[in-house]
């Protein structure tokens, strides 16, 4: 029996195995099996399209386009003299791919993609790209050397059809390049939404024709450098606003084609009616006390309790008992809702404060005469109105979990951010729920070890990333969860590299737990494919964090003996580290259990080492910080 056991399980290891063995791709597709045989590519494959379709000849010369640099040419053609790359749309509908499947069979004459959509060839197409290399390889002598794949047979399609990214460029503002080159990494991995945080209290960025000044002067704020929310002075009165930017109408729809040439959709968000410093600092009317103020820098201007509890200093909240605010934001939605042609406007609805509204008279006779009860009850009656505009539009409306309370407006969808209870909520009162929980998908959060990451709010690793499934176990209805996405807010992301940084790897665990079929996700299995992507990204020049390789740093008490112990992910990765106070640490002491760390004032030094060379930086924490991390 145990015999017949085991054997059963090394089929299934086997079967299990063959989805993973010899690919690296990322996100993992449905189904790959692997055939007899390989495809050799001398030069490059000749591109035969079998469906006359615009968009499709759009889509392969953007291929071609960005395989230039490889070394392997792709040149669309009819000869079939050599080896192909064939790509046809279905004449009928396979329904197991979906509008976004494909299949893709790679033969030794060449490969042969195919989908019912557009949309789906675009995904093969990401896949065959991870297939090859991001550079020919070349001989001693500079020729450029063949590629050999093993041939396969793969078999894709979604899991969920949200997979996003949100960029925060309120905070830093970003160029359209940067953009750009944002949503070109996201479409390398499958992901389709592209979540613009346009509008914070640190900057306006979008060209609202009607109303200029949201640019001329939210756009802009006084320059100021370290630390946000805590180390950055406060704006001097006639100081000049120097630092900001902001996307002309003209640079948006730009990008939006761009993002649609790479299925991508993007959600915009405008925020309201909290974090509107930036609109209100060009238009104070619309706040209660219509006081002048800055765009804020990243100066403090919250007092945090704890607990999410939180008082504004400075008020950055529309006043909901005006109706001027609603003809303003009717004119701004208007605008955007013709700008973007998706189908969700974001309308902010976080951490908004009422304090300001429960002290202004007006605001109190307003809630008196509408049986208003509460700030809750209030925000939720600004967030119904905000929805009748967005929906007057033709769009769906889309906000953070607070626009639950104080009541849900009619045909809202929830962005779920406070972890997964709020989407619990919003599905089980048949709304439309996007998951995006701090606890698995907040990019900003540190993901390595302090001592030489930005501690910022929490922190996050790869493997948490990794295990986050959308559809909790009460969501009874999971058809009403759209999906998930990866948030990056820029408080501290000063450069674009730093947004790389913080989003990648982890990005590609999103974007594996939100394609991928939950059986075929596998954590080990992950960290191998990834570290093969870490090595594209390098050839790529993009700079992914690579702090997977990082020794995980433990600190404990026994007895009254400091203890540590080291952790990592890979079995091949040694750990050499002195607690004396020298290097180099490769002549240390190889990692073999835990260890004491003695009296006096040391330093821990400790590094990863992979075949004998050091695989990640160098982490030195002094016994301080040492010992502030006993829990
Ligand atoms: C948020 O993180 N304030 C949505």
């Amino acid at each position: 029996m145990k015999k017949i056991a085991a054997i059963y399980l090394m089929t299934l290891f086997l079967m299990s195995g063959a989805i993973y063995a010899q690919h690296s791709i990322i996100p993992v597709p449905r189904s790959y099996e692997l055939t007899e045989g390989e495809l050799v590519i001398d030069n490059g494959l000749e591109i035969i399209l079998m469906t006359e379709n615009e968009s499709l000849k759009e889509q392969v010369t953007l291929f071609a386009s960005q395989m230039k640099n490889s070394g392997i040419e792709f040149s669309v053609g009819q000869s079939e003299a050599g080896k192909t790359l064939k790509i046809g749309l279905n004449d009928t509908v396979l329904d197991t791919l979906g509008t976004e499947g494909y299949q893709l069979v790679v033969e030794d004459t060449g490969m042969l993609l195919t989908a019912n959509t557009v949309a789906g060839t675009f995904n093969g197409l990401q896949t065959i790209k991870q297939l090859l290399p991001v550079k020919r390889e070349t001989s001693k002598e500079g020729d450029l050397l063949p590629i050999t794949i093993k041939t396969c047979v793969i078999e894709d399609a979604p899991r969920f059809g949200w997979r996003g990214l949100m960029l925060d460029v309120s905070r830093h503002f970003f160029t359209v390049d940067e953009v750009k080159a944002y949503l070109d990494q996201m479409a390398e991995f499958k992901f389709n939404v592209f979540h613009w945080h346009l509008t914070d209290d640190q900057g306006w960025r979008i060209e609202i024709k009607t109303f200029p000044k949201l640019t001329e002067v939210g756009a802009w704020r006084v320059e100021r450098h370290g630390r946000f929310g805590s180390e950055r002075a406060a704006p001097k009165k006639s100081e000049k606003t120097t630092y900001g930017g902001f996307y002309t109408q003209e640079e948006v729809k730009d990008i939006i084609a761009y993002a649609a040439a790479r299925n991508i959709t993007i959600v915009p968000e405008i925020d309201v009616p909290g974090h509107s410093m930036a609109l209100l600092a060009a238009y104070p009317q619309y706040s209660t006390r219509k006081e002048f103020k800055h765009v804020n820098p990243g100066s403090k201007f919250v007092d945090w309790y704890g607990n999410g509890k939180f008082k504004m200093l400075v008020e950055n909240t529309l006043n909901p008992a005006d109706p001027a605010v609603y003809a303003f934001l009717d004119m701004i939605f208007e605008e955007i809702a013709n700008l973007f042609p998706g189908e969700y406007i974001h309308m902010g609805g976080d951490e908004c404060y009422h304090g300001f509204w429960e002290e202004d008279a007006k605001v109190k006779d307003f809630m008196a005469k509408n049986n208003i009860n509460n700030g809750d009850e209030l925000q939720s009656y600004f967030v119904k109105r905000v929805e009748k505009i967005i929906s007057s539009k033709g769009k769906k409306m889309i906000g953070w979990d607070e626009i639950l309370e104080g009541g849900l407006a009619e045909g809202a969808a929830v962005m779920s951010w406070r972890g997964m209870k709020g989407g619990i909520e919003a599905a089980g009162m048949g709304h439309e729920v996007v998951m995006t929980p701090t606890t698995f998908a907040y990019l900003d959060y540190t993901q390595g070890d302090y001592s030489v990451e930005n501690k910022i709010y929490a922190d996050l690793s790869l493997e948490k990333s990794y295990s986050f499934d959308p559809v909790p176990e009460l969501v009874l209805d999971p058809d009403l969860i759209l999906g998930g996405q990866g948030n990056l807010w820029t408080e501290d992301i000063p450069s674009l590299s730093f947004a790389f940084y913080m989003t990648y790897p982890r990005a590609l665990a999103l974007s594996e737990s939100l394609w991928s079929n939950k059986s075929n996700k596998d954590w080990d299995n992950f960290l191998e494919r990834t570290s093969a992507h870490l090595d594209r990204f390098d050839a790529k020049n993009i700079s992914a964090a690579r702090t997977l390789y990082e020794p995980e740093v433990h600190v404990y008490k026994e007895g009254s003996k400091l203890m540590c112990e080291l952790k990592n992910y890979f079995s091949d990765i040694d750990m050499y580290y002195t607690i004396d106070n020298t290097y180099p640490v490769s002549f240390g002491q190889k990692y073999e259990g835990p260890f004491q760390i003695p009296a006096g004032n040391l330093k821990l030094r400790v590094q990863s080492f992979r075949n004998g060379e050091p695989i990640e930086r160098l982490l030195i924490i002094n016994r301080k910080d040492l010992e502030s991390r006993v829990k």
